[in-house]
């Protein structure tokens, strides 16, 4: 049996010498420590677990500060915290045939043209707001246990780090107000930056972007949702596909539903199982009255449509992304994929 002293100079060996390091965690010698803790007397357990665990972070930075050397191996420092002139000696603009448009700003930009086209208006979202737009103009009750779900930073000041573009609607729908009594309808959709303080892994970040729609007209109806919605996704993955709902809670809509389709084979679908793999996209449903209330808007005389859903998953679908972290993370690697 390896000793931790043993398997971490070993590990850390094969970290400096590995082109893809992070297959570390998943060696044998890393997996013995474990299976060593389980056949531990227990007062023993708790310190050897204690030294796994660090040794575990340990191997993590390593292996980040490996996979960091080996993205910039070919790019020439530059240290973008110091003054032009160390790096640059004379003002010099940098050269802009070397910077790219980032692949979710370049997607998002795809989603906003889809909805325009269909005639909805598009606005940024806030990256700071407060609790009325984040939950008292959704129909959150005061200390409802649905907020929890949100993960939400706040500031001292008691101000809100959106964690999602929800809080968006009572502004769409506040002024789309005129336009809906003069007897035209609100169409808008709002994209951009939201934060939820959760675990991060491969498919969940603290940092996202959402796209949010809303629509509320005389005799606006969950069928024109489902339309929309199916417009939306056969246009930005250019293909027929299947559509499916099953019903989920926001406290703004009701009904509340999950909007899910069905992993097409060109996007790596199987096309031989008979099931097919079904894909979450986004939460959707029929606007809530208390959030047209809260907009001042009669709900007896109008009604609406509202969804929301994340961006980076449609952009992962679309290119077999596999690690939602890649996007923030500035791999120059990854980025210039997308050139
Ligand atoms: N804001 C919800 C979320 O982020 C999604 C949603 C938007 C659901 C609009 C329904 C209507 O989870």
């Amino acid at each position: 049996m390896q000793s931790i002293e043993d398997v971490r100079t070993n590990l850390l060996d094969l970290i400096t010498a590995s082109l893809t390091p992070r297959e570390v965690l998943r060696s044998v010698e890393l997996k013995s420590l474990y299976s060593q803790l389980t056949e531990l007397a227990p007062e023993l357990r708790s310190e050897f677990g204690k030294a796994v665990n660090a040794l575990k972070v340990e191997l993590e930075s390593a292996i980040d500060a490996r996979e960091l050397s080996l993205d910039n191996d070919d790019v020439e420092p530059l240290d973008v915290t110091a003054p032009w002139d160390v790096n640059t000696g004379p003002i010099e603009l940098l050269p802009t045939e070397q910077g790219t448009q980032h692949p979710l700003t370049k997607e998002l930009e795809v989603v906003i043209d889809i909805f325009t086209r269909m005639g909805f208006d598009a606005i940024e979202s806030r990256q700071i707001d407060d609790d009325f737009h984040m939950f008292g103009s959704l129909n959150f009750p005061e200390n409802h246990p649905a907020r929890d779900g949100y993960d939400t930073f706040h500031t001292q000041e008691s101000f809100i780090a959106p964690a999602h573009t929800s809080t968006m609607q009572n502004r769409i729908l506040k002024s789309g107000k005129d336009k809906l009594e003069a007897g035209g309808q609100i169409a808008a959709i709002s994209y951009g930056r939201v934060f939820r303080n959760e675990d991060v892994d491969t498919t969940h970040e603290h940092t996202f972007h959402q796209v949010e729609g809303v629509f509320v007209s005389e005799k606006a109806t969950l069928g024109d949702m489902l339309g929309v919605l199916r417009a939306f996704f056969e246009s930005y993955y250019g293909q027929t596909l299947k559509i499916k709902t099953q019903p989920g809670y926001f406290p703004f809509v009701e009904p509340g539903l999950e909007f899910m389709i069905e992993k097409p084979a060109a996007l790596g679908g199987n096309p031989l199982s008979s099931g097919g793999e079904w894909l979450e996209m986004l939460g959707c449903g029929m606007i809530h009255p208390n959030v047209l209330r809260a907009a001042d808007i009669d709900p007896e005389k109008y009604q609406g449509f509202a969804w929301g859903g994340g961006v980076e998953r449609l952009v992962m679908l679309k290119y077999s992304i596999e690690d939602l972290r890649y996007f923030e993370s500035g791999k120059l690697a990854f980025l210039r994929k997308f050139v």
